[in-house]
């Protein structure tokens, strides 16, 4: 199975993304409900949390590890992949790529939460694939709570998403990476007020499409994941926010099962 995990249900985006592009393989998925947001958390606190999650989806049976969460993704991702003898991937790599493939201007905007942006993961990763680039960071920390708030279409979230990218569009970024989980549900405002000229990077697309890529090229571990079962969602909390939440991210009810883990 593919294990995917995020702080919450945001990362249902990712693992949305990767049914789509994968439909015939099957997901095991953990939402940390009782421990979000990751975002305002120091990394030493995200990394435990990450490794116990890690350990949660591969105690269901995982056999590859995809970490949904940008703030986990930034900080955890090396500690995971060191930790753990199953392939672990991350939203962050191939948001990367494409973004360095997508800007003509070398300027790339990152939007995230403060974890994410403080660890300056994507200013290192695009600087190492192209040094002459210009990354222009933004964290947004009212992003998630509006999106889990349902306040995904208020005349204040197009105010505040206005605000936050002005610093963005007036560096005259060609394109923007939308470094975490819960923005891909801002997109339709995010696009205008960014400018139509600006391509737009959802992490989620990226990591599914890099997944595929690598299942095709991996047989023997394609092999090990099992295909056309039953997906399953665990959470270690269940809130309202987060049942309509995985509604709109999925377009269907999901079943969220709790499980009780964790400190
Ligand atoms: N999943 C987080 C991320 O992608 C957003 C929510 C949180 O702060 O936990 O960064």
């Amino acid at each position: 199975m593919i294990g995917i995990f995020d702080s919450g249900v945001g990362g249902m985006t990712v693992a949305r993304a990767i049914e789509k592009k994968l439909p015939s393989y099957n997901i095991i998925y953990f939402g940390d409900l009782a421990r979000t947001p990751y975002g305002s958390k120091s990394a030493e606190t995200i990394i435990r949390y990450s490794l116990q999650n890690t350990e949660f989806l591969i105690s269901k049976g995982a056999k590859l590890i995809v970490i949904a969460c940008n703030s986990a993704a930034s900080v955890a991702s090396n500690v995971l992949q060191n930790s753990f003898d199953i392939p672990v991937f991350e939203v962050i790599t191939p948001a990367v790529s494409e973004a360095v493939v997508a800007s003509q201007n070398g300027k790339v905007g990152v939007v995230g939460t403060r974890a994410t942006i403080s660890s300056n993961i994507y200013e290192t990763e695009i600087k190492a694939i192209d040094s002459s680039f210009q990354v222009f960071s933004k964290d947004c920390p009212l992003f998630v709570p509006l999106v889990e708030e349902g306040w995904i279409n208020k005349p204040e979230t197009k105010m505040i998403i206005r605000r936050y990218l002005t610093p963005l569009k007036q560096k005259a970024v060609d394109t923007l990476v939308l470094g975490c989980t819960h923005y891909p549900l801002l997109l339709h405002l995010i696009k205008p007020r960014i400018g139509k000229r600006v391509k737009v990077i959802d992490s989620s697309e990226a990591m599914a499409e890099n997944l595929k890529n690598f299942l095709e090229n991996n047989p023997g571990i394609a092999d090990t994941l099992s295909q056309n079962v039953e997906s399953r969602y665990y959470v270690s909390d269940v809130t309202e926010a987060a049942m309509a939440t995985a509604k709109k991210i999925f377009g269907r009810q999901v079943d969220l099962n709790r499980v009780a883990f964790g400190s």
